[in-house]
């Protein structure tokens, strides 16, 4: 599918207008109304469609209109009409007709601005996602039959040069979303690592250390979660240098836990195959990396990505193994299910010592306990500086992942700690995920730090958002890349 931006319609099989909640029609849609004789009115007093979001009426072989097939395109109240109102009604309109027969969708923004042109490309394109390459007895019928979605605009060249630094974002998460949905016999560790490392000729440099390197660094905690595995353990190391040489990077870290049995702590075989996804936080790290590249973000940027499968074996990690973190400090191992924070545990430590970051922010599939507090539409946030706790918020609503900031009591730390070792991993069912951050807390060796748990949007199963069809969501790309563009860079 490819997104094309001109002045005008022209031969499109099918043209979207946009109609505002209870308002008559107005703008392109008043115009095709008149070429029409008063069609498009009349076919919508004879329905239901009022213009609310997330609806389409379909209006076929109106006269005087060259498209045969008229979309009138919800776009909700017109007073709530902003950047995401419009992203879901492109997204919608394109969902309406994907299958409909029709090659080309025309979607009318001539009364809008470039911008909000160049946003319903970004949508459309987020909305066509699909993971599709093991499917091979698909009926044609139900594969899609538009190949060009054309954003018509009233200045083209200004809606293509917004859209430029929104296709490499779309491309980005895109990326994330094929490793989040990549199952777990072909996306192992070494496989998402040389996956990262073929993103270098988008300018990105991208180091990967094996077992023996990460052992030579003592990161026995990540090690040990692999330990279990005939797939080898591998850190990937992504840096972005768009920003002043020598400019302290900002810095990202994703649990990438290819699969998750639990370990010797072995999950239950319902719903394991979900696991698959406990490699979203790494996907999504690759993902803003990829985006920071891709746009030439101006900002120095690292992001450190632990890969490891977890998996019960006669050389696994066992519950009461007390091991030894490249902090130095020592983890009695309570359940080898937990291994999501000794992943991180070693990946945060790493990367303050090495990169001595402005701030890191880590992104992890880490407790089924978040989606019990939050549901499935938050993620939570767990930080030690407010700034940038408040800078992440800031982003959020802008591009619709959803974060709500979850407490990190003192008086909780102590949960963690063990009577054999320095701390536990793991320690009962109260507050798991805040128990979960306390714990990744005390490898950030003071820097400011956020964790965002997303556990509960890595996946998504009913979707409610047209630009965000079901399955992997590449979650936190937008996010974090707004975040950046918004905060840290110029
Ligand atoms: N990867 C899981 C968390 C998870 C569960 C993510 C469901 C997505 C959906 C994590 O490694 C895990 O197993 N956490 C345990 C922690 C417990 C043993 C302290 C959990 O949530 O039960
Ligand atoms: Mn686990
Ligand atoms: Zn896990």
């Amino acid at each position: 599918m490819t997104i094309e931006f001109a002045a005008a319609a022209g031969s499109a099989d099918i043209l979207a207008l946009l109609v505002h909640d209870g308002q008559p029609l107005a703008g392109p849609a008043a115009a095709a109304d008149a070429a029409a004789g008063g069609a498009l009115a009349r076919a919508q007093a004879a329905s239901r469609f009022t213009g609310g979001a997330r609806s389409t009426l379909s209006v076929l072989a109106a006269p005087g209109v060259e498209a045969g097939h008229v979309l009138l395109t919800g776009a909700g109240a017109a007073d709530k009409f902003d950047d995401l109102a419009l992203e879901t009604a492109a997204g919608q309109a394109y969902h309406a007709v994907k299958t409909s027969g029709g090659a080309v969708l025309a979607i009318d923004l001539s009364h809008l601005s470039p911008a909000q042109a160049a946003r319903a490309g970004f949508a459309v394109q987020l909305a066509a996602y699909r993971f599709d390459k093991y499917l091979t007895k698909q009926k044609p019928e139900k594969l899609p039959s538009v190949k060009t979605v054309r954003i018509v605009t009233g200045d083209v060249e200004a809606a293509r040069a917004a859209h430029a630094p929104m296709q490499a974002v779309a491309e980005a998460v895109h990326f994330a979303r094929d490793l989040v949905a990549e199952p777990a016999n072909v996306l192992y560790p070494a496989e998402f690592a040389r996956r990262v490392k073929a993103l270098e000729p988008l300018g990105l440099k991208v180091e990967i250390l094996g077992e023996a390197e990460m052992e030579k660094l003592g990161m026995r905690l990540l090690l040990g979660v692999g330990q279990g595995s005939v797939r080898e353990s591998q850190l990937a190391i992504m840096r972005w240098d768009g920003g002043k040489a020598g400019d302290a990077p900002i810095a990202f870290v994703g649990k990438g836990v290819c699969f998750d049995t639990g370990g010797i702590s072995i999950k239950p075989a319902q719903g394991m195959e979900d696991m698959i996804w406990d490699m979203g936080g790494a996907a999504a790290v690759a993902g803003l990396m990829h985006a920071l590249a891709g746009r030439k973000a101006k900002v120095n940027a690292v992001g450190v990505l632990g890969l490891v499968e977890n998996m019960p074996d006669g050389n696994a990690q066992r519950p009461g193994d007390i091991v030894v973190s490249m902090s130095g400090q020592t983890v009695e191992v309570i359940n080898t299910d937990a291994e999501g924070r000794l992943v991180l545990g070693d990946a945060l430590w790493y990367t303050q010592e090495h990169f001595k970051p402005k701030f890191m922010i880590d992104l992890a599939t880490l407790t089924g306990a978040m989606i019990i507090s939050l549901g499935l539409d938050y993620a939570g946030l767990f930080s030690n500086s407010d700034e940038l706790a408040d800078n992440i918020l800031a982003a959020s609503p802008r591009v619709g992942e959803n974060v709500w900031r979850m407490p990190m009591p003192a008086q909780y730390d102590k949960i963690m700690d063990s009577k054999q070792a320095d701390m536990r991993n793991s320690a009962g069912r109260d507050g798991g995920s805040i128990t979960a951050a306390l714990f990744l807390q005390r490898f950030t060796n003071g820097v400011p730090w956020a964790h965002l748990d997303i556990a509960p949007t890595a996946w998504v199963k009913d979707s409610q958002r047209p630009t965000v069809p079901d399955g992997p969501v590449g979650w936190g790309v937008r996010l974090l890349d707004r975040m950046v563009q918004d905060s840290y860079e110029g």
